[in-house]
């Protein structure tokens, strides 16, 4: 088991119970897409497993062990997990070239010769269709979709097993989306990472996740096989989530 989360809880201050026992398992290989309204807890519940927000109750497991200090979240988690935010305009440090951008992400990582460095960053900015000769390029020479790729790149470099993915498409036009969504499709097939998926869009979950999680105000109300759920929701906020996807997707 890759991922498992356990009874997760958290309230914040003012009394918004943001996750209320969440537990879910994610199997290396079968991309988790996680659905549901806005404010219902989707970041909340990707900041506990990236160890950036501290749960009031619950427990998560990475490969079957249970992070426990802090030093130990983020020499594993910041190496084997890593997250893509909805925002590639506020990611990405403006004073950085791509190069130190990505060779940052390696902070963790036992030092590599230089030629390995740039080897490894490379073979990411392949993995995100960008080409080698942006190295030397800051992030306000690139549009958003270039920024997220730049982003997703980033999350590569140290080859984790788990990337997080919040909502790394909202922000992009249609077109964009469409593309980025081809490259996330093929990352899987080339270095075996898993997703956890966040996103509104019901159709986008549907083309890279194998199961999905529906939340509603910090629990998970349906899970299942991506294909089950789509042809046989049961819980009718679900119905309610599949029906205004279609209204949308029509009148879009
Ligand atoms: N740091 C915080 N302090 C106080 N309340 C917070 C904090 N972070 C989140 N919340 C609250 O917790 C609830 C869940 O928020 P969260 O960001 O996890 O939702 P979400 O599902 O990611 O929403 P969206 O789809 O809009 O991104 C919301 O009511 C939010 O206002
Ligand atoms: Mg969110």
């Amino acid at each position: 088991m890759l991922l498992q989360l356990e009874g997760l809880t958290k309230r914040f201050p003012g009394g918004v119970t943001a996750l209320d026992g969440v537990s879910v398992d994610l199997v290396a290989g079968e991309h988790l897409g996680l659905v549901g309204e806005s404010g219902c807890g989707k970041t909340t519940l990707a900041r506990i497993v990236m160890g950036l927000v501290i749960p009031d109750q619950g427990r998560v497991l990475f490969e079957g062990r249970e992070l426990v200090s802090a030093k130990e979240r983020r020499g594993l988690f910041c190496r084997k997990a890593r997250m893509v935010f909805q925002d590639p305009f506020s990611s990405l440090d403006p004073r950085f070239t791509v190069r130190a951008i990505l060779r940052e992400a390696l902070a963790l990582e036992p030092r590599m010769r230089l030629g390995e460095e740039l080897g490894r960053m490379r073979e990411v900015l392949g993995l995100v269709r960008l080409p080698p000769d942006i190295l030397a390029r800051y992030p306000h020479e690139f549009s958003g979709g270039e920024r997220q790729r730049i982003a997703i790149a980033r999350a590569l470099m140290s080859q984790p097993s788990l990337l997080v993915l919040d909502e790394v498409l909202s922000s992009l036009d249609v077109l964009v989306q469409q593309d980025i969504l081809t490259v996330l499709e093929e990352i899987p097939r080339r270095t075996g990472v898993t997703y956890l998926f966040i996103a509104h869009n019901l159709r986008t979950v549907r083309r890279l996740s194998r199961r999905v999680a529906v939340m509603r105000r910090g629990v998970i109300v349906e899970y299942g096989g991506c294909e089950d759920l789509f042809s046989s929701a049961v819980h009718p906020y679900t119905q309610a989530l599949f029906k205004a996807a279609i209204n949308y997707e029509v009148s879009a």
